[in-house]
C-alpha cells in the first residue's frame, strides 16, 4: 500500500519502519498528554469557585452500614482516597480514654477534622459513638494502614490494644485514628465531613446542610 492510499476496510495494515515510528510517536504523545493533565489538574482545581471546586474534587459518597457488624470495618472511595467506616464494640470504645497518655493529639486539637462537627466527640473522633469514619491514609508519607483489631498479636509491639498499623514505617493509630507516640506519622487520620441520613446510611464528604464539601485536613 502506498503512503497516501486510503485504507481498505478489512485490509491488514503492514508493519514496517514507518509504522513502528508512527506507533512510537503516538504512544509518546499519549504519555506526555497524560502527564500534562496530571500536572495542570491542581492549579485548575485551585482556581475554581467553591461549588465547582467541590464537583471537581469529588462528590459526597453514600455509605450503607446496615450490614456492618460490631468490630467490622468497610471501605469505600471518596476523592480517589480510601474512606473507612469502623463499627466499634462497647469494649473497644471503653479502651479509648485509657490511651490518652500515649497519643500525640488525644483530644483532636489539630485540624484533622472539620470544625464544629455536630455531635463531635474528640476522644472517639466521631459523631456517633460506634461509628468511626476516617480517610485511610497514613499522615506520614501516605501509605494505607492495616486494620488490626486483635489484642497483642505477635508481630506488633507489646501492649497493642487494637487499631491501625502502617506497614511502611510502623506508625500506629488507635481505634479512633489517633496517632500514637513514637510513630513517624505526625497527625491523626483525617475525619471527613459526614452525617447520618438515617440509622443505616452515612453521607461522607459534606454536612447535612450541604456545607463543607471543600474541606481538607492539615495533612492527608
Ligand atoms: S507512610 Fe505510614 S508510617 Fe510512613
Amino acid at each position: 500500500m502506498t503512503e497516501n492510499a486510503p485504507a481498505v476496510p478489512g485490509t491488514p495494515i503492514e508493519d514496517g519502519p514507518d509504522l513502528d515510528r508512527r506507533r512510537m510517536l503516538t504512544t509518546t504523545t499519549a504519555i506526555v498528554g497524560a502527564v500534562g493533565v496530571a500536572l495542570t489538574a491542581v492549579p485548575f482545581i485551585e482556581s475554581l469557585e467553591p461549588s465547582e471546586k467541590a464537583r471537581a474534587l469529588g462528590s459526597p459518597v453514600t455509605l450503607d452500614i446496615s450490614k456492618l457488624a460490631p468490630g467490622e470495618m468497610m471501605s469505600a472511595e471518596w476523592r480517589q482516597k480510601p474512606i473507612w467506616v469502623l463499627h466499634r464494640t462497647a469494649e473497644q470504645l471503653a479502651e479509648l480514654p485509657k490511651l490518652n497518655g500515649q497519643l500525640k493529639d488525644p483530644l483532636s486539637q489539630e485540624p484533622q477534622q472539620p470544625a464544629n462537627l455536630p455531635g463531635w466527640n474528640p476522644v472517639q473522633r466521631s459523631i456517633h459513638p460506634k461509628y468511626l469514619v476516617v480517610v485511610g491514609i497514613c499522615t506520614h508519607l501516605g501509605c494505607i494502614p492495616k486494620y488490626r483489631p486483635q489484642l497483642n498479636p505477635p508481630d506488633l509491639p507489646a501492649g497493642w490494644e487494637g487499631g491501625f498499623f502502617c506497614p511502611c514505617h510502623g506508625s500506629r493509630y488507635d481505634l479512633s485514628g489517633r496517632v500514637m507516640d513514637g510513630s513517624p506519622a505526625p497527625l491523626n487520620l483525617p475525619v471527613p465531613p459526614h452525617y447520618f441520613k438515617d440509622a443505616n446510611t452515612i453521607s461522607a464528604g459534606e454536612l447535612a446542610d450541604g456545607s463543607q464539601q471543600n474541606w481538607e485536613p492539615d495533612t492527608w
